[in-house]
């Protein structure tokens, strides 16, 4: 599947995260990419009929062995390749060039010199400011092809043969520190490979709807909302293909932000019209988590038991499709048949670490996680293909709320995570106050978006107070915000002091039970960004 009729633009991995950068711009620009591994044999790409390939940079030294390499005969198909960094070396060294250790590598903002003329380099002034981030240089171009820039320590820092349509840089175009670099892939996806601009978010919802709607025909589709964004957006998807084949099933485990129940229901039960499940199970998740304070027991006790109700309710509305299909046989009256399709939010960069685009692993954290497998589901994934934020853009397209489509990560235990010792509904009612005020007032004050997460924690220690006339004995609350870009690294926020302020003194009035108000000022790595 392709947003250009010519078939996808495959991004080959050579580690790190390149790929999935250049996968991104690329579909910024409008045109479905793909990333594949560097084993893949030239036959295995071309049979994907790549309207072009682009050789992502890497971790490793092409002079290293073994050094990941690529199959040399795709220079030999006559689909247009750009190699960027890594993969620019590599072409050269493939194709009989030279790439030398230096040892003068250049790392952050370098001055490009222009020196000849590139379809990549359309209306380039003769100087530009580009990111590099290497220590080996390409020192020799291979036989049939030009240089046409270097930088202080690239003596080739772009090289081409136009008739073989083969091209490379040295630099990352994919940064946003390189000047002009959504133009260079302009020009190679619009004039070298000549793919149209088609892949918009109307197209893909358009695609995925075909999709969702020609797997699961006529059977009914149940889909878990956990009140983030990618549930919310995989169900919108789903409902817009299926309507009322869909049933989403809202778990309020007590556990939720505060107003997240009401906003699940005004969205999709009002809103969207989709037939929604709300079950009011916080009374059984405080009575299984009494007396708990291990994080880990609290996570599993809370995933166990989400699994269970989820199960109950799938079970009822299967038994009930049955009933009124009347066969016993499954909604199909086939026996191969699945009783039903369950939705999963599974995103790209999900499905790129799964190691396989054909492995349908159901998350492991707890949201839906080891259904029983005689409910014989089978999975929709209508967010597969999809980064997080095309996820919001199609989410936005599709008219879910902003508040949904924006939302900051939150956990699948909810605020129990955020608890420190025992769960009890008084201390996640004390929570849920505290974390209203943190996020209305990082919202007030513009932060929200540009922050990972923002929220509040509620330590198991008392301490000392005054508040009037009085002495207090009462719980602190601690305030984490973090930035990060995908959560396995954070850094601590540096909030405003008139923010952190405004909210020391908002949940010290305001928060009943709470009496002090700390920061914390841990990044992660050493610190997670939860608490447990
Ligand atoms: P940590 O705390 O490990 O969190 O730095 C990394 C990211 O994962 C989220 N998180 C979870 N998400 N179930 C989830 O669905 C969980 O049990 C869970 N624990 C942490 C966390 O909010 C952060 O975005």
């Amino acid at each position: 599947m392709g947003g250009s009729e010519d078939g996808p633009v495959l991004v080959v991995d050579f580690g790190a995260q390149y790929a999935q950068l250049i996968a991104r711009r690329v579909r910024e620009a409008h045109v479905y990419s793909e990333i594949v591994p560097h084993t893949s044999t030239a036959a295995e790409l071309t049979a994907r009929r790549p309207a072009g390939i682009i050789l992502s940079g890497g971790p490793k030294s092409v002079n290293e062995h073994p050094a990941p390499q690529i199959d040399p005969a795709i220079y030999d198909t006559g689909i247009p390749i750009l190699g960027i960094c890594y993969g620019a070396q590599l072409i050269a060294q493939q194709l009989g060039g030279e790439v030398a250790r230096t040892g003068r590598g250049e790392y952050g903002r370098t001055p490009l010199s222009v020196t000849g003329t590139s379809p990549l380099f359309v209306d380039w002034p003769a100087h530009v400011e580009v990111w590099m981030s290497h220590g080996d240089a390409i020192t020799s171009v291979p036989a049939g092809f030009v240089a046409t820039a270097d930088s202080p320590d690239a003596p080739v820092a772009a090289f081409h043969d136009e008739r073989r349509s083969i091209y490379g840089v040295q630099f990352h175009p994919e940064v946003v520190h390189t000047e002009r670099g959504t133009d260079l892939f302009e020009r190679f996806l619009y004039d070298v490979c000549r793919c149209p601009p088609s892949w918009t978010h109307t197209s893909i919802i358009e695609q995925q709807v075909d999709a969702v709607r020609a797997q699961v025909g006529t059977s009914p589709v149940l889909c878990a909302l956990s009140g983030g964004v990618d549930s919310a957006v995989a169900a919108a998807v789903v409902h817009k293909a299926v309507g009322d084949q869909l049933t989403c099933v809202y778990v309020d485990t007590g556990l939720m932000r505060a107003n997240e129940s009401e906003q699940v229901e005004e969205t999709f039960r009002r809103q969207f019209h989709i037939d929604l499940v709300h079950v009011k199970a916080a009374d059984r998740f405080f009575e299984a988590l009494a007396g708990v304070t291990d994080p880990e027991g609290k996570r599993k006790i809370i995933g166990e038991l989400f699994i269970r109700i989820f199960e109950e309710v799938a079970r009822d509305l299967v038994i009930e499709d049955l009933g009124a299909d009347g066969d016993g046989e499954g909604t199909d009256g086939g026996d191969d048949e699945p009783a039903g399709y369950l939705v999963q939010g599974t995103l790209y960069p999900d499905v790129i670490e799964s190691g396989s685009d054909s492995a349908a692993t159901i998350k492991s954290h707890h949201n839906v996680g080891g259904l029983p497998e005689d409910l014989a589901f089978d999975l929709v994934e209508p967010l597969r293909l999809l980064f997080k934020d095309e996820v919001r853009a199609v989410g936005e397209e599709l008219g879910l709320p902003h508040d949904i489509v924006w939302r900051q990560p939150f956990p699948g235990p909810g605020l129990a995570v955020r608890i420190v010792g025992e769960v009890t509904p008084e201390r996640a009612d004390i929570l849920r106050a505290a974390d209203a005020i943190v996020v209305e007032e990082v919202r007030r004050a513009g932060l929200y978006r540009d922050l990972w997460q923002s929220f509040a924690v509620l330590p198991a220690v008392r301490t000392v107070g005054v508040m009037g006339d009085g002495r207090t004995y009462a719980y602190p609350i601690v305030i984490r915000a973090v930035t990060s870009d995908d959560a396995m690294t954070a850094d601590w926020a540096r909030l405003p002091y008139d923010l952190l302020e405004r909210l020391s003194s908002r949940i010290i009035n305001e928060v009943e039970g709470v009496n002090r108000v700390a920061l914390d000022i841990t990044s992660k790595p050493p610190g997670t960004i939860e608490w447990e």
